[in-house]
């Protein structure tokens, strides 16, 4: 994700924000850029790749006591010096760095053109500088207040108006950022982690709120500009822990950022309660008889989530194909084949393969990736970016949960296209999706009994997930994500095929964990789980919240919120995200890199 730095104060900026956005790395980036006043000039530069590389731009000396830093990860727009942050307004008043989505930057940048101003990058965060030139009038916090209320979306802002010296302005709404205090001289970032090294004293802005920052104070507002007193606060982290936001790992910080990731991926591409997914206009559906989905480990997990809804919704043909299979399968495709690649990274080798050969059977191949700019992206003739930000944790997370939002999202806009659901249900089904993020963080808070359940189940050497069509989707996820965090060996089965060998390994004290939320299928699994207790299984089952029968049953339940039942893949997987994470810890794995794992695998 992004990182901003802001500073200003009695030392040479350049240095401070240089070395912040070093502290910010850990976030992945894609490019870097400072801008610092000095004079009544701004002064921006900004760079493609390292923050070693921007250093070098610089050069020899950049005077100036204040200033904005960033680290971009592209989302709009290539990793190019042009789309790199800092944005400077045309008439050279102001810089701002921005993270966060803009969603209505198509028509604030149509606006804005009649009006005369001028676009440099393709990024959606030059809207923000160009209101700020187009609204000015002199009174900076006023500016700031009236081209603000023009955004939607989320945003974190730092700006600098070249005829304000030391005075900068840091904007929340809806994406973290935190002032850090110190002594004649004052700081704001995306984590704390970017000045830690200076000061600990840090105030935690609330969302819709504004502050200006200079060296001698701080002044909080809220959204309507009314002074607001601050509420000062100390971390006492050490920087290692603040990269983690103060979570003990990646891949906890990751799991818990799963309603954010997915409110970016969701809420940019719904518009007047429809889905709206840019890039997709040239795509027509009434031309597709059949959907291949391809991908590798969790993204193919997504994918057979994405067959059951898109056969349920589309009524399409859909089949879910491991990318390395497929490659070498010699399969059949063809122009009325779809061939829909998920990937995170971007850059897996089989899943780029797989893509080829259906470009060469002429199949149209849409990516749902994370990487913007990436091979998978480049490669495809449709992208649907998740926008979930960097994931850091080898064991995807986040990653995997907006995979299967945007499949969820191509499923409904597809249906709409296609007339096979009603402009009602088609309705319904945004509104679904549009609560996804809640309902995550609604899993979230009802996971807490998860790190009790893993402090008595963690010796298990093997254990079985059961679940039927959707849920059976999640257990092949929880179960590679079990078996790669913690090493202990697993199987996802499709509850009723047990019956047909499996079941004879089920002997007492044998742990299975039963997923039963699929509503349909929930009675049908219910039988599955009363076949293994009956054979002495310890069974843990994951079902619906309000489901208080599955009491009798099971030995624990964990409850994940109801959702629309094609759409529960995306907040029960939570729970079973954080067994494999809580076990892990207590058998002291290495979580966020597992043995022999990388994070891309760029080779077959
Ligand atoms: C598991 C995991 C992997 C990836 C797989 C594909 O936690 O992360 O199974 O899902 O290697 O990677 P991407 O999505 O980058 O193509």
């Amino acid at each position: 994700m992004c990182g901003i730095i802001g500073y200003t104060g009695k030392n040479n900026a350049r240095e401070i924000l240089i070395e912040g956005l070093h502290r910010l790395e850990y976030r992945g980036y894609d490019s870097a850029g400072v801008s610092v006043l000095d004079g009544g000039v701004i002064t921006t530069v900004k760079s493609q790749g390292r923050i070693d590389a921007l250093d070098e731009k610089i050069g020899g000396t950049l005077p100036g006591t204040s200033g904005i830093g960033h680290t971009r990860w592209a989302t709009h727009g290539a990793p190019t010096d042009k789309n790199a942050h800092p944005h400077a307004s045309a008439d050279g008043k102001f810089a701002i760095v921005h993270n966060g989505i803009i969603e209505n930057y198509e028509s604030l940048r149509a606006e804005l053109t009649r009006h005369g101003m001028e676009f440099r990058s393709e990024t959606d965060s030059e809207v923000v500088v160009n209101l700020l030139a187009y609204y000015y009038d002199g009174d900076l916090k006023n500016t700031v207040m009236k081209a603000t209320s023009r955004l939607e979306g989320s945003y974190a802002l730092g700006i600098v108006c070249a005829d304000f010296p030391g005075r900068l302005f840091a904007v929340r709404s809806m994406s973290p950022l935190i002032i850090g205090v110190g002594a004649g001289e004052n700081y704001f970032a995306s984590d704390v982690t970017a000045f830690i090294s200076h000061t600990k004293n840090i105030i935690h802005m609330e969302d819709g709120q504004f502050a200006e920052v200079t060296p001698g104070g701080i002044t909080l507002y809220d959204a309507i500009g009314r002074q607001v007193e601050p509420v000062y606060e100390k971390v006492t982290w050490d920087a290692e822990a603040a990269e983690k936001g103060g979570y003990e790992h990646f891949m906890l910080k990751e799991i818990m950022e799963q309603p954010r990731a997915l409110e970016a991926t969701i809420n940019p591409r719904i518009h007047g309660g429809k889905i709206t997914p840019e890039g997709l206009e040239a795509l027509d559906m009434e031309n597709i008889d059949r959907i291949v989905i391809t991908a590798c480990g969790s993204a193919y997990h997504a994918g057979v989530v994405g067959k059951y809804v898109i056969e349920e919704l589309c009524r399409i043909p859909t089949t879910a194909e491991l990318a390395s299979e497929l490659r070498y399968s010699s399969p059949i495709l063809n122009e009325r084949t779809l061939v829909i690649a998920i990937s995170q990274s971007g850059e897996t080798a089989d899943t780029l393969a797989a893509m080829r050969e259906a470009k060469k059977l002429g199949a149209p191949v849409l990516a749902i990736v994370n990487v913007v700019g990436s091979s998978v992206a480049v490669l495809a003739d449709y992208v649907l970016y998740t926008w979930a930000g960097p994931e850091i944790a080898v064991a995807t997370t986040k990653g995997y949960t907006t995979q299967v939002a945007m499949l969820d999202m191509f499923a409904v806009w597809a249906a709409g296209k296609l007339g096979t659901v009603t402009p009602e249900r088609e309705a319904e089904l945004t509104a679904a999706i549009a609560s996804l993020p809640a309902s995550v963080q609604r899993a979230i808070y009802l996971s807490s009994n998860v790190e009790e359940i893993a402090e008595r189940n963690y010796r298990h050497a093997s254990l079985f997930f059961i679940g039927r069509n959707i849920d059976y989707a999640s257990c092949l996820e929880a179960s590679l994500k079990l078996k790669e965090v913690s090493y202990i060996h697993s199987e996802a089965y499709a509850a009723g095929e047990l019956k047909h060998g499996t079941i004879a390994l089920i002997s007492p004290e044998q742990l299975v964990i039963a997923v039963a939320c699929y509503g349909a299928l929930r009675d049908k699994t219910m039988s599955n789980i009363q076949q293994v207790k009956a054979r002495g299984a310890n069974v843990i089952a994951v079902a619906r919240e309000g489901d208080r029968t599955m009491f009798a049953e099971a030995d624990d339940v964990i409850f994940v919120p109801g959702t629309e039942p094609i759409f529960m893949a995306v907040p029960q997987i939570i729970p079973m995200q954080l067994l494999a994470y809580y076990v892990a810890r207590e058998n002291g794995c290495d979580i966020d890199k597992p043995k022999n794992l990388a994070k891309s695998v760029t080779v077959e």
